[in-house]
């Protein structure tokens, strides 16, 4: 986010051999949505989550190509340059991954993975999705509610927020070297955000799993909030009565609030929010005109009722 190479054209900026990998990868990821496969069964029906529903909270909107969603990403752990993470990220192991849970619960302790998706059962739900860069695209997500979840570990009065913190481990997310945030990413949600039946935990999407640049193995969606609240690799998720400490908070308080919803009438320093660029879309396109909390206000409007929407952002 802090850093804009958008006069330069791609391949001046990113070195040859990562430049040839990225393309390889995304082309036989997005491969499997067009081939077809002997005997019988398409690549598509063989993604691992091809069978799961789609969700009662799902938009009937077209989502972008897999290619622009997996082929731009924000992923600083491994770069600050929106292509070369969709390489540096298949460094992370994603198996086996715990999830510890801690503060204000009666049920705290460290979870696996695995078994939370066997407990909590997965749906489809297509959302847009709003970058605070003024660029958006739709996305078909395959997760699960976060309240249900949330519920299984008996939260006690005193959550009043919920805190989730992104893997440490520089070696392998080399990003964390540098000081471009400060490590490990953190985010975070009042209670009653967490609990909203919009706000999603992720670990696939287009029928399969999350790409590793995209998050795997479980990432937060909040879709009328801005993109940075969507939380990547997920491996704690706190209670707490105190407002949490969040990254990008942290590093620019006047940039990036706390709540961060999607609000066209509250500009960025560095970007107006009243339009945004359509992924995918062609150069001729004009960009689309922001809605508050991006479409999604006749569902959450009403948990923000008396707070004033402008200094709160
Ligand atoms: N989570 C972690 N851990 N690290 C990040 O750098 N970037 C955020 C968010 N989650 C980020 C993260 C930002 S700024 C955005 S816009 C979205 O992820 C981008 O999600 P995408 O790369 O899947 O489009």
């Amino acid at each position: 986010m802090i850093k804009t190479k958008a006069a330069i054209p791609e391949r001046e900026v990113t070195d040859q051999r990562v430049f040839a990998a990225r393309r390889a990868i995304i082309k036989a990821a997005a491969g499997a949505a067009t081939l077809s496969f002997l005997p019988g069964e398409s690549v598509a029906e063989q993604k691992k989550y091809a069978k799961v529903p789609i969700g009662p909270y799902s938009a009937d909107l077209k989502p972008n190509d897999f290619e622009d969603v997996a082929g731009y990403t924000n992923y600083y752990e491994f770069s600050t340059n929106k292509t070369d993470s969709s390489v540096l990220a298949q460094r992370l192991t994603t198996r086996p991954w715990t999830i510890t849970v801690e503060g204000e619960c009666e049920k705290p302790g460290v979870f696996d993975l695995d078994d939370i998706l066997k407990n909590n059962p997965l749906e489809q739900r297509i959302y847009r999705f709003r970058c605070v860069e003024a660029w958006s695209m739709v996305v078909p997500w395959i997760g699960f509610p976060l309240a249900g979840l949330l519920k299984q570990f008996k939260p006690t009065s005193k959550a009043r927020f919920v805190e989730f913190t992104t893997l440490y481990n520089p070696f392998v997310m080399v990003g964390q070297k540098s000081k471009v945030l400060e490590w490990p990413y953190k985010e975070g949600l009042r209670i009653d955000e967490a609990m909203h039946p919009l706000t999603l935990m992720a670990t696939g999407m287009y029928d399969d799993e999350l790409p590793k640049q995209n998050g795997a193995p479980l990432r937060l969606i909040v879709p009328w909030k801005y993109g940075f609240k969507s939380i990547k690799a997920i491996v704690k998720i706190k209670f707490q009565e105190s407002m949490p400490q969040t990254a990008w908070n942290k590093s620019a308080s006047n940039e990036y609030g706390f709540y961060a919803n999607v609000n066209p009438s509250v500009p960025h320093p560095r970007w107006s929010q009243s339009r945004e660029r359509v992924l995918g879309a062609g150069v001729f396109t004009p960009k689309r005109a922001t809605e508050l909390f991006n479409g999604y206000g006749s569902e959450v409007a009403s948990i923000y009722v008396g707070m004033d929407l402008k200094s709160n952002f």
